[in-house]
């Protein structure tokens, strides 16, 4: 059976600086409820009656432990059947999450569901949850040691050829793209606003995006990761020898995807219940696939699990209309539009997460409620999106317009 997503909406992503963002003092469960609210708002009939719900987290520790997709759904007063889970498949949860309740939906086992993802990044900082990207385990790491993805993504701009000018270039673009989306209010429609006890917006738009960025700007800043890099490799844990021996040109805070608190939540039912209830939905999710690659190299899977998804649709890169490629470093997209030849001006046509930054654990179905919304500003049919993952992995999903 088909599975559709019925509406979706998302926070503005609110750009964490020194440590702080505007959400700072919202609970993470909170920046959830606020998408929730503004669901249930905008599809009372359907909303009522959901039966599950999946929302991605990454750093599920402290205020965002304790299952934060069950208190979230609580805190936002769904009915206590309605049962939730919380997902981690590092930065695609929030795709995963969709994924899981289209297939619970597709399978006819609920007919209603809701998904999404949440991260405040302010509140519960990065790797906060201790466990390194292996969880300690000495077992493992003998076996693989697994470095932080900046690492990764330093090697792959070495290994193929990718300048720290194209880097900067894609930065720059993203910025620009962003910047013009925000000037004329592209994502109005899809915003769920976060509000203070007197009932104010905390932010009208995402405010990562810095309009004044120029080639020159971009240029002097400094590598992010060189001194990681320096350490790992004076112990001997990357460097001539190994899977990861060559760094440079490296990312900068400038090409690499930006700090961020956000939230977003998808409702998404099948195709028995949108017939019986005369419901158009906004899109039909065609297919999806999730895939492990090399864990060391770590965030060059999205090829690959592009490649899949549209063998599973039948169609070629050429068929996509509209790519949303998760900008987690500027090298992800760049060497994804390269190796699957896309035709860049239909990728992240309204930037992404360089300019708009990254709440991990959200951002998969961040990505996806902008998919559709572009799909529909520029009157096209097919999208595709996908993201990158730490540990090696990569998730995809393909939808359609309705
Ligand atoms: C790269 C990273 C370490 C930078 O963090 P940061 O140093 O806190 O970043 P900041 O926003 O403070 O920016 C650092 C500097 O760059 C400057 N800068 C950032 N973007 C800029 C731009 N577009 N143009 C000009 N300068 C810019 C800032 O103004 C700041 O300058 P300052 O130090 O003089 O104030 C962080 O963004 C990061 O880890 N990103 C990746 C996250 C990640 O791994 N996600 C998972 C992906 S798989």
């Amino acid at each position: 059976m088909n599975s559709y997503v019925i509406d979706g909406v998302f926070t503005p992503r609110a750009s964490v600086k020194k440590g702080v963002s505007v959400y700072t003092p919202i609970h993470p469960q909170q920046l959830v409820a606020s998408c929730l609210q503004a669901l249930r708002e905008r599809q009372p009939e359907v909303f009522q009656k959901t039966e599950t719900a999946f929302f991605g987290c990454v750093s599920q520790v402290n205020d965002q432990g304790a299952n934060i997709a069950r208190n979230a759904v609580l805190s936002a007063g769904l009915d206590w059947s309605v049962s939730a889970s919380s997902v981690n498949m590092c930065c695609g949860s929030g795709l995963q999450a969709v994924n899981i309740a289209s297939a619970l939906v597709a399978s006819g086992t609920n007919s209603v569901a809701l998904a999404g993802g949440v991260e405040s990044m302010s509140r519960v900082k990065m790797a906060s949850d201790g466990g390194f990207m292996d969880g300690n385990n000495d077992v493992l790491r003998k076996r693989l040691i697994q470095v932080p993805q900046g690492i990764s993504a330093d090697y792959i701009a070495a290994s193929e050829g990718f300048t720290r000018e194209v880097l900067d270039e894609f930065s720059l673009h993203s910025h620009q793209k962003a910047a013009a989306a925000a000037q004329k209010n592209y994502f109005q429609s899809a915003y769920a606003l976060v509000k203070d006890e007197v009932g104010a917006p905390l932010l009208t738009r995402d405010d990562h995006i810095r309009p004044d960025t120029s080639m020159e700007g971009l240029s002097q800043l400094k590598p992010a990761f060189a001194a990681l890099e320096e350490q790992l490799m004076a112990a001997g844990v990357i460097g001539e020898g190994k899977t990861l021996d060559k760094f440079g040109p490296f990312h900068t805070a400038g090409n690499s995807s930006g700090i961020a608190d956000g939230a977003a939540a998808v409702l998404v039912a099948n195709e028995k219940f949108i017939e019986q209830a005369e419901i158009k939905p906004r899109a039909r999710i065609l297919k999806f696939v999730a895939k492990g690659s090399d864990p060391i190299v770590m965030l060059n899977g999205p090829s690959a699990c592009c490649s899949q998804v549209l063998r599973e649709c039948g169609m070629s890169p050429k068929d996509i209309d509209l790519w949303e490629i998760n900008e987690a470093f500027a090298v992800v997209p760049l060497q994804t539009i390269r190796n699957l030849k896309i035709d860049s001006s239909k990728v992240n046509i309204n930037g992404g997460a360089i300019a708009l930054g990254h709440p991990l654990g959200a951002t998969g179905s961040i990505l996806l409620v902008s998919l559709i919304t572009a799909l529909e500003k520029e009157d096209k049919q097919i999208g595709c999106v996908t993201l990158c993952v730490a540990g090696g992995q990569s998730i995809s999903a393909v939808i359609e317009r309705v």
